[in-house]
């Protein structure tokens, strides 16, 4: 069913408390991609513009203990959002309280605030990672209404999303509801044909993923680590390439119910040593010499891929095709990046993580239809999961 959204709600001069995953990769209290800020813009600004007194919050990396709080507090993210918003924007360095209650009650129209890491909540018994019923409705009571905007976070039930939303009104904000534009639909309602290329290290985090996808795409195509796991279920020599022996039989089982869905790579790039300054050598994929180990997708592959990519009209990409970290093994990955962004008729989608800072970095942002700013939410999400994060969201 249909979720609310943020532009159903009636915000003027309301309390409008604004979950957003502000989880962003910092490095000595510096932010190095303010993506997920950016991406959360639309809905900030137009609560501004209707004039809601704005409180945002997020969790920031994990917090287990005193210690950990070292470099995980919100005030850089606070006042990256007053940069990128053009506009004062208040932090308090609470996550619950008096200071912050009085701060909130001193807000006037359009004012934004932001509060503490959630998971500084997490010290003292998880509350915040365990969902306490008694933080969820204390951060509620802190609002008027919910917009929950971190889709990076909706497969976690936790008290900033899942709790909130059980105690008050609860809409979708603008990235939320993008990423389930989307991602839903291209899981549930293709435009076919629909194309999947699945990359990454491991079969095992994938596995979810394959079968679903398997089941909705017309061609999975594997790169990455874990097509040698796959090569190695067709009994072919992978050398010294990485293997996840336990999973040899589920990817036969995989290759069989896929009726010739998947593609596997037809040429490997193998080096003698997992160095940017290894040896190099491009091999057919049932040759790979027993010394040698595959570090990403050789260019016949890229070939393939591009040719099986041809007339797509949904594709959906998660995963690196190599060690994309070492520029000599990142070609595979540029090479399937640009096969993707030059799609005229498809729609394009990166379901987050590595591919999608890949893209990014490479320059790509604007030619993809969506970039996900979810990671393991995504993930999720194309394995056909329930989010309980979205699942809490109020409908229509
Ligand atoms: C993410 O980066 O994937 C989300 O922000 C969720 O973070 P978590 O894995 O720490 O819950």
């Amino acid at each position: 069913m249909a979720k609310k959204i943020v532009t159903d709600l009636d915000v003027q001069g309301k309390k409008v408390l604004v979950r957003a995953d502000f989880n962003v990769p910092m490095k000595d209290n510096n932010i190095t991609n303010d993506n997920r800020i950016v991406q959360a813009l639309p809905t900030i600004k137009h609560l501004i513009n209707e004039g809601a007194k704005v409180i945002v919050f997020s969790h920031l990396g994990k917090v287990k203990e005193e210690s950990d709080k070292a470099g995980k507090s919100l005030k850089p993210v606070a006042t990256r959002l007053g940069e990128l918003l053009g506009k004062e924007v208040a932090f308090v360095p609470e996550t619950r309280g008096e200071k912050l209650e009085n701060a909130i009650d001193q807000l006037q129209n359009g004012d934004v605030l932001v509060f503490e890491n959630t998971r500084f909540e997490d010290i003292d018994g998880k509350k915040e990672s365990k969902n306490d019923p008694e933080l969820g409705k204390y951060w509620a009571s802190l609002g008027d209404v919910f917009v929950n905007d971190a889709f990076g976070t909706a497969h976690r039930s936790h008290a900033s999303n899942v709790g909130i939303a059980s105690n008050i009104e609860t809409a979708a904000g603008f990235l939320m509801e993008k990423e389930i534009k989307f991602i839903g639909e291209a899981v549930d309602n293709p435009k076919r044909p629909f194309v999947a290329i699945l990359g990454g290290a491991k079969v095992s985090d994938k596995i979810g993923v394959i079968e679903n996808l398997l089941d909705k795409a017309d061609k999975v195509l594997i790169g990455g680590g874990m097509a040698y796991t796959f090569f190695k279920a067709q009994g072919k020599e992978i050398g010294k390439s990485l293997l996840e022996a336990d999973k040899v039989d589920l990817a036969k089982d995989l290759l069989e119910r896929a009726n010739g869905k998947i593609v596997l790579p037809i040429d490997t790039k193998t080096a003698d040593d997992f160095s940017n300054d290894a040896n190099i050598s491009i091999v057919s994929s049932d040759a790979i010499p027993a010394e040698l180990e595959g570090l990403d997708i050789g260019p016949k592959t890229v070939e393939l891929f591009e040719k099986e990519l041809e007339g797509a009209h949904t594709v959906v990409w998660n995963g690196p095709m190599g060690v994309f970290e070492l520029s000599n093994f990142a070609v595979g990955t540029i090479g399937v990046c640009e096969a993707i962004a030059s799609l005229e008729e498809a729609t394009t989608i990166i379901g987050g993580g590595d591919s999608a800072a890949a893209a990014m970095d490479l320059g790509y942002a604007d030619r993809f239809s969506h970039i996900s700013t979810g990671g393991g939410a995504s993930l999720e999400y194309l394995e056909g999961k329930e989010l309980p994060g979205l699942a809490a969201i109020n409908d229509k």
